[in-house]
């Protein structure tokens, strides 16, 4: 017993992993190890021998599973010791840099426009992007072989052959959406619609697909003063400071009468500046929205009136942020982005200052 109890403890206290403390268990106390074995020989043993031995037994049975896990405890303890040794880490270091993107200035300028006019009580109102010629033309009361059809550059979806309707288009302009949104909202109503539109023109200012933002008020009593104040008040939130504008006597064939609106800059070293300089910059059509429209929207025009504007957006983003060419919005360039862009959690608000 005394050699038993020397030789398994001497191994325990020197095994260096679990595996060789679980070969030693199974060794001494597994079924057929040494300290069971001698457990059954129990049995056959006279009950004054049983008497000394059974206890002993017990003891050294007891005194092994016991020294087994005092020292699989103590593996652990020197395996956590040796990777807190190992593993650790320097909380001063500088975090590692991470891309983050930019937010487009058309993005960033649609945000401010919407901020400023919904601040107006006008409602976002959206339309699609590719558009059936009633919606684009007809109902904007412009008919068919009317010039502003080939004024305006238009892009024709193609269509089957056979199919003699008249082909969709991609919208021109975003006024469609003031149709789309008289149908489902009916008068009153003060909506604007951001949206993306198309024609054929590149150049400086004029890019294939550009962007406009609509907007269309209709009431009882509205008249041009109510259209001059609300884009008066329009650019002063937008740029910050009182911007001199020049309304245009112009025409429309959705509005009568109409205007073109100028913001005063400047172009000097190929960067525009607004507010100074003797330049001016067509930045938006407007006027009361003619009869006929209302009428095609499903409204009694005897009844209501509105006044409609349409803003190039674009535009508003070069004067606003000194951007001289049109065409590099669209080039998708990140090095344009990275400077040109605007930090993502910097959303613009009225209260912000909008920029
Ligand atoms: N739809 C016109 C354009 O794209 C702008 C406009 C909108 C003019 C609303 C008057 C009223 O040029």
């Amino acid at each position: 017993m005394d050699e038993l109890r020397t030789r398994y403890l001497g191994a325990i206290a020197g095994a260096t992993d679990e595996a060789a403390l679980e070969r030693l268990r199974v060794a001494a106390l597994g079924k057929k190890g040494e300290v069971s074995l001698r457990m059954r020989e129990l049995g056959g043993m006279a009950p004054e021998e049983r008497q000394v031995a059974g206890p002993v037994l017990n003891a050294l049975k007891d005194e092994i599973s016991g020294a087994i896990a005092a020292k699989k405890a103590a593996l652990e303890d020197a395996a956590l010791d040796a990777r807190l040794k190992e593993e650790w880490l320097d909380v001063t270091l500088p975090a590692r840099r991470r891309p983050h993107g930019c937010v487009h200035p058309v993005s960033q300028v649609t945000e401010e426009v919407t901020a400023i006019l919904a601040d107006m009580g006008f409602a976002v109102a959206e339309g699609p992007q590719i558009e059936s010629d009633w919606y684009n033309f007809d109902a904007l009361n412009i008919p068919d072989h009317h010039p502003a059809r080939t004024e305006m550059d238009t892009f024709y979806m193609a269509q089957a052959k056979g199919d003699d309707r008249p082909p969709h288009v991609l919208r021109t302009h975003t006024s469609p959406v003031q149709i789309r949104a008289m149908q489902e909202r009916g008068a009153p109503l003060r909506v604007i619609c951001p949206g993306r539109v198309y024609r054929a023109d590149y150049d400086q200012t004029h890019t294939p697909m550009f962007h406009q933002v609509e907007g269309l008020a209709i009431d009882r009593g509205i008249s041009m003063a109510n259209l001059k104040w609300v884009l008066e008040e329009f650019f002063s939130a937008f740029f910050g400071t009182t911007v001199k504008t020049r309304f245009r006597a112009s025409h429309f064939p959705f509005t009568e009468p109409s205007a073109e609106v100028d913001i005063q800059c400047s172009w000097e070293g190929g960067t525009v500046k607004v507010g100074e300089g003797d330049g001016w910059l067509e930045v938006l059509g407007s006027g009361m929205v003619h009869p006929k429209v209302l009428e095609a929207g499903g409204i009694d025009s005897s009844r209501w009136q509105g006044f409609a504007f349409g803003i190039g957006i674009d535009r508003l983003a070069m004067l606003k942020y000194g951007i001289p060419d049109l065409r590099a919005f669209f080039d998708s360039d990140l090095r344009w982005l990275r400077h040109y862009g605007f930090a993502p959690l910097d959303v613009p608000t009225l209260h912000g200052g909008l920029q």
